[in-house]
């Protein structure tokens, strides 16, 4: 069943700028999408324009009834609220309108899986980048959302922090959440991958299976193919 579908959308800023020209997908309830783009691709600019933050100059985006839309934003400062971590992991519940137990108890399982529960009293400011995206997952999670879009959900993060996030993504999709990852990062990601878009200066390029993606030469688009082995000190080196 079709929960998201993007149709036709062109978004085209006030200085000319087209960001997006007639990009058209669509999401299946319980799919995993990767979604790639180099920098300025239009990536964000379609975060925003699915989550109506922002307007389309043109297409619409259809989303199934009763499903709601959780976002991470590729700027984790933008995200956060709360002077403490706890607080700022209330945020949503609280507007959603659960009593003080069920808050506790979503806010607490939302921090503990994203490893932010010993940081529960901690200012949210004094957070490093890193803990910042956390929070901002934690924040999502505790909200229970259908569909849930990563916008660049690697940015800042170590390693660990890298695949806590990837566990995070994993263990959501088990639950049959609804998944937009976007990010020019597929080596950290792709293997959860039901579906691999290509996104490029704001149009669909490839939208298929991600196997069939890597076959394709990705470099051409910006995006650098995951599937490549280091040997040697030699190869480090982007
Ligand atoms: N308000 C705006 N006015 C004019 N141009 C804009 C505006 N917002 C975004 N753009 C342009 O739209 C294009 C797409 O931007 P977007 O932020 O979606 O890229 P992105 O794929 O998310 O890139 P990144 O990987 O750097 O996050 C860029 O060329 C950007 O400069
Ligand atoms: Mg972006």
């Amino acid at each position: 069943m079709k929960v998201l579908s993007v149709n036709a959308v062109s978004k085209i800023f006030p200085n000319g700028l087209k960001a997006l020209d007639e990009v058209s997908f669509s999401a299946e309830e319980g799919e995993c999408i990767v979604a790639a783009g180099s920098n300025g691709s239009g990536k964000t600019v379609l975060m925003n324009i699915i989550a109506q933050l922002e307007e389309s100059s043109s297409g619409s985006v259809t989303v199934q009834q009763g499903k709601s839309i959780g976002l991470i934003f590729q700027d984790a400062d933008a995200q956060i609220l709360g002077e403490t971590v706890e607080e700022d992991a209330s945020f949503g519940p609280r507007n959603a309108g659960y009593s003080k137990n069920e808050i506790k108890e979503k806010v607490d399982s939302s921090l503990t899986s994203t490893g932010l529960a010993h940081k529960k009293d901690s200012p949210s400011r004094l957070l490093s980048g890193g803990e910042k995206r956390r929070l901002a997952v934690a924040g999502v999670l505790a909200m229970d959302c259908d569909i849930l879009i990563f916008d660049e959900p690697f940015a800042n993060l170590d390693w660990p922090g890298v695949k806590q996030v990837c566990s995070i993504i994993a263990q959501l999709k088990k639950e049959g959440k609804t998944l937009i990852v976007l990010t020019h990062e597929l080596e950290k990601i792709l293997s959860l991958a039901d579906r691999f878009l290509v996104l490029h200066y704001g149009k669909i390029c490839f939208d298929g299976d991600p196997e069939e993606g890597l076959k394709l030469d990705l470099n051409k688009w910006g995006i650098r193919n995951p599937l490549v082995a280091y040997e040697s000190i030699g190869d480090l080196l982007w």
